[in-house]
């Protein structure tokens, strides 16, 4: 073996996305950059008083629907009976009826039987990575995105690479550049209202990146726990490409976080192994959980709470434009639960949590959610947590105030 043959070796392997040179850094193996930091709120430290870095659903109309349900769930015979045994691992006929009726009212169309009960997204999430990938695949995933994806790549030893987005989402062609690295197996992506900067992906890069996936046979995992909540009707990537789309919702983000019941949506012929996945994770969702979710999907009161919470993230981001409107990008939808706020270069993000922290406020530096080497100074709010109009009000005039001062 000569300079020449490995000159050339690793030529061929950069042609292929394999691995990519960076002038003082060498060349690296792609899909092995995990820079994983933890969620700030995950760390040991008291929570602020206006925590804005988590989802919470505020706001009487939840708290009377939830009891309702509750209350009704509990006074009912066969409540107690469908706890004496194993449901079967996807969930019974009629709950997976549930999965099929959310998905309808979003514009989904998915039958029962290719519908999976989980305990949340980040589960079905998981479900779908397990199910469908080896340790050392290696996942494109837009580089600003959810977290979450990290920690599930992270425990199933899968690499990510993160692909550039631009101010609607992930482009096609960055994708088309890694696509043919024979690692990579799947593509992650948060269509509708993304976490963190409720983007949603315009038509033609959804058709683009289905008719890519197809060329290419790699699978999608289309996040879309946010689409309930979106005034665009877009098809959703397993509508375009139902060969090999795995579709992930929940009602986290739109009933409440603790509510743990999510819907993984599954080409047929992976049926075997997302079983496998579900009964090797926690063998069947909790069935008072999804008992209370049925109640509440099949009674029709979902409607109202997705109303209730699309007007309030709008009021709340009237507000936001208002005060903040600088520094929000005209992409980030209205209707979405995620603000997103880009400082200007001199105020660094993390300096900048760690100030409002310090005044009560909570939020997340945009480095959680970055995924490789892209460069981003933003911080991510939810919306919908404060409690009350005039503590959101205060949270946006605290960042204008640190910002302008
Ligand atoms: C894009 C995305 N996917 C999944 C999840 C997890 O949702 P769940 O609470 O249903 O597990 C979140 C929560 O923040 C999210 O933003």
């Amino acid at each position: 073996m000569n300079v020449t043959t490995v000159t050339k070796a690793v030529r061929f392997l950069k042609d292929r996305g394999v691995v990519s040179a960076k002038a003082g850094h060498g060349t690296i193996v792609r899909g092995k950059e995990l820079d994983h930091m933890p969620p700030v709120y995950e760390r040991l430290r008291t929570l602020p008083r206006n925590d804005l870095s988590v989802v919470k659903r505020q706001g009487a109309v939840f708290g009377e629907a939830v009891s309702a349900a509750i209350k009704r769930v509990v006074g009912n015979a066969g409540t107690i009976s469908s706890l004496r045994e194993y449901q079967p691992s996807a969930g019974s006929t009629d709950v997976r009826q549930i999965g099929s009726l959310w998905l309808a009212a979003a514009g989904v169309k998915v039958a029962p039987d290719q519908i999976a009960i989980a305990s949340g997204a980040q589960h079905a999430l998981f479900v779908a990575l397990a199910a469908t990938m080896k340790p050392g695949d290696v996942v494109l995933v837009p580089s600003i995105a959810y977290q979450g994806i990290k920690s599930a790549a992270q425990m199933l030893g899968l690499g990510l690479i993160g692909v550039d987005v631009d101010d609607e989402g992930i482009i096609v062609s960055e994708i088309e550049r890694h696509a043919h690295n024979p690692r990579v197996r799947s593509i992650y992506l948060i269509p509708t209202l993304d976490n963190p900067r409720s983007v949603t992906l315009p038509l033609e890069r959804r058709k683009a990146i289905a008719e890519l996936a197809d060329r290419c046979s790699l699978n999608i995992i289309e996040d879309d726990i946010y689409r309930p909540l979106s005034l665009i009707d877009l098809p959703s990537m397993i509508e375009l490409y139902p060969e090999r789309t795995f579709h992930v919702s929940s009602v986290g983000k739109v009933l409440a976080p603790g509510l743990r019941c999510g819907f993984l949506a599954y080409p047929a012929v992976f049926r075997e192994i997302v079983m496998q996945g579900l009964r090797a994770t926690v063998w069947m969702a909790d069935p008072l959980t999804v008992s209370v979710v049925q109640d509440i999907i099949v009674g029709g009161s979902f409607r109202d709470l997705v109303t209730d919470l699309q007007e309030l993230l709008m009021k709340r981001h009237r507000v936001a434009i208002e005060l903040v409107g600088n520094w929000i990008s005209r992409h980030c939808r209205p209707e979405g639960n995620c603000l997103w706020v880009s400082l200007p270069a001199e105020i660094k993000a993390h300096e900048m949590t760690e100030y409002l922290r310090m005044e009560g406020v909570g939020v997340v530096p945009s480095s959680v959610f970055t995924i490789g080497s892209a460069q981003n100074n933003a911080l991510r709010l939810y919306k919908g947590s404060s409690t009350d109009e005039a503590s959101w009000k205060d949270a946006l005039l605290l960042i204008r105030r640190a910002v302008e001062a």
